[in-house]
């Protein structure tokens, strides 16, 4: 992670927020590079999701809705995290986050020992156990730690759970309710009546539109809704630099299905087809694996729920959901706003609720992902033979911010550089292109090799003085070869959509 977040920093794709005032956690800003590949992955879903596919259209609904949304949704009441507070040091957990474990020493609990969420945590406070019998000349045998989260502890157990700020124990709150929804006003009134929210989810605009686009987009089902936009959560703990973050980019879509459709057929050509996007974009196979929700912790309207996982370098984490929510979100919304969302199928000759087939994807998350997966360093020899170290963003030519580079191979021919400038030129009415002159070709290559763009092609003396070819060079081969404008825009029209 490390590597790859200097890399980040250092060629202008994500910078922390407000940096010059120290930052603000959990929030993040995209440089040059990074608005492009984020708008390539954005552009890629919306053309695959929305424009190729004739059941499927797009919205884009305000951030700020009514807030008797968010009640019939049922984000007001319950979207919460497991909340504990440190008292004396003031610091606050996820519940589920914050991991404990009795030291029980020949049968008998000694002590506690707490840790937080990380790859490692067993072995933490297996450690963490020795440390105190040790340090507490405890003799008998320690038995093999049990963690359990917060949310799993018995109210007589809190007061003797260390800390993770303090080590000491006594200072952790019972795990209460937080309520991720960040509150604003809406008007020149600050009061009760004015409480509004900012969405958490852009899934409930599509809900709230239902009727909207039924009446106006002549669409039979079953037929999607889809959207892009901004969510925000108070994430107790943002972490892992853009996973999990307070502000961040959602493209969510949902599939209205019959009432007597095959939900878990639906459900499973949804999960095929995200798998399938993302390989697409250049998500490796291997770095990819299902999670389905146990059916005793999915809400009582779920029918099920599967996550694509992404073996992240801090762990396998959540990238898409892909869930069977039945008819309850388009059910809530007609109780609590009075107006009808039945859908008349004119193949069944009856009305009634959709059902809904969700899923629904980070932007963030996906970027992180195939920067992930895109990233490596190593060894190749120079023109003399020499071993050097290089960096590689292998991003598919799909995503990648420059598709190619135009280096003329010298910048003291006028000739030779007017003759690269109208390639730049020509390119660049299509394709982001970038134009470097400076250094010697194979730094001009390293350069392009970090930020992952496709191709480079020289300008060169056989290019002025013979047949007016270029030569291409592929980042993940680096084999040249020589091709003429004609190939090259093919080339590019085949492997950019
Ligand atoms: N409408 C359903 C919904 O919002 P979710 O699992 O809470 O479901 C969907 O969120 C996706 O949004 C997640 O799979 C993840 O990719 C992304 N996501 C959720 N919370 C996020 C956060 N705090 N930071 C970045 N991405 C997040």
């Amino acid at each position: 992670m490390e590597a790859i977040v200097s890399l980040a920093k250092r060629r202008g794709f994500v910078f922390p927020s407000s940096e010059i005032y120290g930052g603000i956690n959990g929030f993040f800003d995209y440089g040059p590079l990074g608005v492009e590949l984020k708008k390539n992955i954005r552009d890629c879903w919306w053309n695959d999701m929305v424009r190729r596919r004739d059941d499927v259209v797009g919205i884009e609904t305000s951030i700020i809705m009514h807030p008797k949304v968010w009640e019939a949704s049922g984000h007001v009441a319950g979207f919460t995290d497991p909340l504990v507070d440190c008292k004396v040091s003031k610091q606050r957990y996820r519940a589920d986050q914050l991991f404990f474990a009795p030291i029980v020493v020949d049968g008998n609990v000694v002590g506690y020992v707490s840790a937080l969420e990380s790859e490692k945590t067993a072995e933490e406070l297996q450690s963490a156990a020795e440390t105190f019998k040790r340090k507490k000349a405890i003799q008998g045998k320690l038995e093999p730690v049990q963690p359990r989260d917060m949310t799993e502890a018995k109210p007589e157990e809190i007061e003797l759970i260390p800390s993770p700020a303090t080590g000491e124990p006594g200072s952790l709150t019972p795990p209460r309710a937080f309520n991720m929804m960040f509150e604003t006003n809406v008007g020149a009134m600050r009061d009760a009546s004015s409480v509004a929210y900012l969405r958490p989810e852009t899934a409930q605009g599509m809900f709230v539109d239902f009727k909207n686009v039924v009446d106006t987009g002549r669409v039979k089902l079953p037929f999607g809704i889809a959207q892009i936009g901004k969510s925000f959560r108070n994430e107790i703990t943002p972490r892992n630099y853009i996973f999990r973050s307070r502000e961040f980019e959602q493209m969510e879509m949902e599939y209205f299905i019959s009432e007597d459709a095959d939900w878990a057929k639906e459900h499973r050509a949804w999960i095929d087809w995200c798998k399938g996007w993302l390989l697409s974009i250049g998500v490796p196979e291997t770095h990819l694996s299902e999670y389905n929700h146990p059916k005793e912790k999915l809400a009582f309207y779920s029918k099920g729920t599967t996550d694509i996982m992404f073996k992240y370098p801090f762990g396998v984490q959540e990238l898409w959901g892909i869930a069977a929510r039945g008819n309850y979100d388009l059910t809530q919304h007609a109780t609590a706003s009075g107006k009808p969302m039945e859908f008349f199928d004119e193949a069944a000759k009856k009305k009634y609720v959709p059902h809904v087939i969700e899923p629904a994807v980070g932007v963030d998350r996906i970027f992180l992902a195939v920067l992930c997966s895109a990233y490596a360093e190593e060894d190749v020899k120079d023109d003399k033979g020499n071993v050097e170290k290089r960096t590689v963003l292998r991003l598919s030519p799909r995503i990648a911010p420059i598709k190619v580079a135009v280096l003329p191979l010298v910048k003291n021919k006028p000739e030779l550089v007017q003759r690269a400038q109208g390639l730049y030129q020509r390119l660049k009415r299509k394709y982001p292109v970038f134009y470097d002159e400076s250094a010697a070709i194979g730094r001009r290559y390293r350069r392009q090799d970090e930020i992952g763009t496709p191709w480079c092609v020289t300008v060169d003396f056989d290019t002025i003085e013979k047949d007016g070819t270029v030569t291409l060079r592929d980042r993940d081969t680096m084999q040249q070869k020589r091709i003429n404008e004609a190939e090259l825009f093919a080339l590019l029209d085949e492997k950019v959509f």
